[in-house]
Formats: structure tokens, C-alpha cells, sequence
């Protein structure tokens, strides 16, 4: 899940860089929190976006949260810890009821997701305008093996001025 501006930036200041997306943020919550009955999904994230803006160290709700790091965290009970990707999704596959994980961010950890061969989909926002962000994700409209694909979520929107457009992408 991930949204990124017209120079690929995604972040600035440790925050969003944009006015608040209200549209786009309901999709963030739906796509991450819609699981198959009983179960839920896991969200995992690179130690310096748990430390967001955003998050602020408190887990998203209803979602198993999974932070990424090379060092030591402390965080609250049942929020897991892990030192890579794949350590992560080690972990979250020990957990019984989770349906799908998704990658939240950011630079560093999507930078590595997209080259994973576990990767189904890349859900992007294409946020309509420059930001001056301090951290990007690469182009991927010049990734050759990632292409949009039909998506019933797929739609245009428009928050605080700021258009922006919902795509999923796949291999
Ligand atoms: N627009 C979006 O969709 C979106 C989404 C999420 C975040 N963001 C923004 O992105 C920015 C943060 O992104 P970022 O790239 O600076 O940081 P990040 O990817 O969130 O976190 C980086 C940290 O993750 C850990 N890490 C990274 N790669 C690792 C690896 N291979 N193995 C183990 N640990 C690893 C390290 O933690 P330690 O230093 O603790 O070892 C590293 O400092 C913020 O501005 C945030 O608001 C934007």
C-alpha cells in the first residue's frame, strides 16, 4: 500500500507530505482491515514510520502490526517485532488467524518489497502533484513487470485540492 507523488516521493519530515487525503486514507483502512470472516490482516512497517507522524507508535487497530528493525524496540503487547521482511512474514505466518499481510511503508522496506517474490499486488495511490519529499520509492512506471490491473477499487479522487488516482498493480 502506497502513495506516492508525482516525483515518487512519499514522505517528508518523518510525515505525509501532502494535505490530509481523507478518501485515500478510508481506502488504506478498508484494503488493510477487510479479512475474511474470523481473521484479520497483518501490516508490516520499517521502524522509522512506526515512529511517523501518523502512527506514532500506537498499532493501527483490528490489524496484527509488525515493525521492522535492526536494533531493539519496545513496543505495546501485541505488536510483533522483526529484523527483515522475511523474518517478518516468519512471524506473522506463526500467527493462526491472518488472512492477508500488506506492506505499508516505507522508502526502505517498499524498496525491498517490490522485489520480493512473495509480492501479489502494489495498491498505489498517484498523488497529483510534487511535494518536496525527502523519500522516495523508485519509478515504477518504469518497473517493466509491474502494469495496472482491472480493480473494482480503482477510482479518481480529490481532497483539499489535491487530486489523486487508486490503482492496483500487478506482475
Ligand atoms: N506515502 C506512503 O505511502 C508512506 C507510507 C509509509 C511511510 N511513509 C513515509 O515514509 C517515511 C519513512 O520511510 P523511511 O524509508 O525513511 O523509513 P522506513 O522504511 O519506515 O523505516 C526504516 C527503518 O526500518 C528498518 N529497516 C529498513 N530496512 C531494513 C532491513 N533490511 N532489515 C532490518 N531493518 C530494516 C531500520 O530500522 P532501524 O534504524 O531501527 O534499524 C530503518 O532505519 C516517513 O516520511 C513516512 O511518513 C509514506
Amino acid at each position: 500500500m502506497v502513495a506516492a507523488d508525482l516525483e515518487w516521493g512519499i514522505g517528508k519530515a518523518n510525515g505525509l507530505p501532502w494535505p490530509k487525503l481523507p478518501g485515500d486514507l478510508a481506502h488504506f483502512k478498508r484494503v488493510t482491515s477487510a479479512a475474511a470472516e474470523g481473521k484479520r490482516n497483518a501490516i508490516i512497517m520499517g521502524r522509522k514510520t512506526w515512529e511517523s507522524t501518523e502512527v506514532r507508535g500506537r498499532p493501527l487497530p483490528k490489524r496484527l502490526n509488525v515493525v521492522i528493525t535492526r536494533g531493539t524496540l519496545s513496543v505495546p503487547d501485541g505488536v510483533l517485532v522483526a529484523g527483515s521482511i522475511d523474518a517478518a512474514l516468519a512471524r506473522v505466518g506463526e500467527v493462526a488467524d491472518i488472512d492477508t499481510t500488506f506492506i505499508v511503508g516505507g522508502a526502505q522496506i517498499f524498496t525491498d518489497a517490490f522485489a520480493h517474490t512473495q509480492l501479489r499486488y502494489v495498491y498505489l495511490t498517484r498523488v497529483q502533484g510534487r511535494f518536496g519529499c525527502d523519500t522516495r520509492i523508485p519509478d515504477l512506471d518504469n518497473e517493466a513487470d509491474l502494469t495496472a490491473v482491472a480493480w473494482s477499487g480503482a477510482c479518481e479522487g480529490e481532497d483539499n485540492g489535491v487530486r489523486y488516482r487508486i490503482d492496483r498493480l500487478a506482475r
